[in-house]
């Protein structure tokens, strides 16, 4: 019998560029095909072999030569630690680190020089991305001991020593280079023979979708009224609905809560995150508002009608396509959605649960990302106030199911 394929993946990029993420994405999804991945984190070598604390960022400057040898030593483990993976029972082995120096990638290419080496670099230059990717990053352990903001320096200032060194790999055989935020591949380069590439690459591009807990807020004081637009707040019904909600899901982790703006999905989030203070991270996201009604803002329906009868007839004749005066439309509001929900699974990582909670067209605008419906349809899509949409989206599995609450 042929002996399986080995193969080392080197990832490349900045801190907090979604390297970890693609990685253990990788490592879950080709599981599943029965060949054994292993990760290889210098960040976990180094919080092994340093006693101590490395979050400072003058351990990360290249010009301080004691801890640049000192890192040198732990890119070194862990390449001997991936190499006996391979050279045992392993196939795929992922060494999960920045990479980002010609230099780092030459001793790469010497010391794991018994199989091929794909490297898959990762690029996402999203200012407002990156700034919460590095907030995150600072509720580590490792900066516990400083404050938000001394945390955030700290970071910034590891980042700008990467940065300093960084090349982009250009001089390597075999290179793809990903925007992790949209999935996408920018460039690719492959020369050799790179076992598994067709099935990296197609986990490379799609995106992954443990478990995502689409509700929309429950009645609010507009609603109440059929009004369209304005931020009012949720009525007695609404909040009580938003209890109902938080019980709902007691015993299931949500490592992350996002909301839009607004007063209602915020309330409506309200219960969930007091019960999970410490346990859920909340983000608020324009990109969640709700549609704007322009010059229609605080009309019920029937007063939109009377005192405009041919753009209540236009909407009627082409829903997604109309657009309210000095407001937006099903259509032009999808970008702004659309970046909405990549930004929710970007920074949402590998978690196996998360939850938005979004209002009616936006909550349909959510689901025609995933669905394949006639954009004509999309308006009209079924969006109740006292379920939820569960949503699956891998390669293995999708899944689509309405749940009451
Ligand atoms: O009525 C509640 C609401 O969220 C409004 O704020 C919004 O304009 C509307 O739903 C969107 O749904 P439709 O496009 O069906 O009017």
């Amino acid at each position: 019998m042929a002996r399986p394929a080995k193969l080392y993946i080197a990832m490349v990029g900045l801190p907090a560029m979604g390297k970890s993420t693609v990685a253990a994405k990788l490592k879950e999804n080709l599981e599943k095909d029965d060949i054994k991945v292993g990760i290889f984190n210098n960040g976990d070598v180094r919080r092994r072999m340093v006693p101590g604390n490395t979050s400072e960022a003058g351990f990360y400057d290249p010009d301080n030569a004691a801890s640049a040898g000192l890192r040198e030593r732990i890119a070194a483990v862990n390449i001997a630690e991936a190499k006996a993976f391979l050279s045992a029972e392993g196939h795929v082995a992922i060494l999960d680190a920045t990479n980002v120096s010609c230099k780092r990638r030459e001793t790469l290419r010497h010391s794991l020089n018994n199989h091929p080496i794909l490297f898959v670099e990762c690029i996402n230059d999203d200012p407002e991305l990156l700034a919460l990717s590095v907030a995150r990053k600072t509720r580590l352990p490792e900066f516990a001991h400083l404050d938000t903001a001394a945390a955030t320096k700290s970071f910034l200032k590891r980042i700008g020593y990467y940065r300093h060194i960084y090349a982009p790999a250009d001089e390597v055989e075999n290179v793809v280079r990903l925007d992790t935020l949209n999935n996408r591949i920018i460039a690719e380069r492959i020369h050799s023979g790179v076992p598994y590439y067709g099935r990296i690459r197609d986990l490379l591009m799609s995106d992954w979708i443990k478990n995502l807990f689409l509700v929309r807020h429950a009645e609010s004081e507009y609603n109440l009224e059929n009004r369209v637009g304005g931020d009012s707040g949720l009525t007695e019904k609404g909040r009580k609905m938003a209890w109902a909600l938080s019980r709902h899901f007691i015993g299931t982790p949500l490592p992350y809560v996002f909301t839009s703006n607004l007063t209602r999905t915020r309330e409506m989030a309200e219960p969930l995150l007091e019960t999970r203070k410490g346990l859920t991270i909340h983000h608020a996201f324009k990109e969640f508002d709700e549609i704007d009604v322009g010059t229609c803002d605080g009309l019920s329906y029937a007063e939109m009608e009377q005192a405009q009868p041919e753009l209540f007839a236009a909407r009627a004749r082409n829903k997604y396509n109309f657009v309210y005066p000095g407001g937006e439309g099903y259509a032009t509001m999808a970008g702004r959605v659309y970046r909405g929900v990549k930004k929710a699974l970007y920074l949402s990582g590998n978690s196996e649960y998360m939850m938005i909670i979004g209002h009616q067209a936006v909550n349909r605008m959510i689901l025609s990302d995933f669905l394949f419906r006639r954009a004509e349809d999309v308006p009209y899509i079924f969006i109740p106030q006292d379920k939820y949409f569960h949503i699956v989206s891998t390669q293995t599995k999708k899944l689509f199911e309405l749940r009451k609450f």
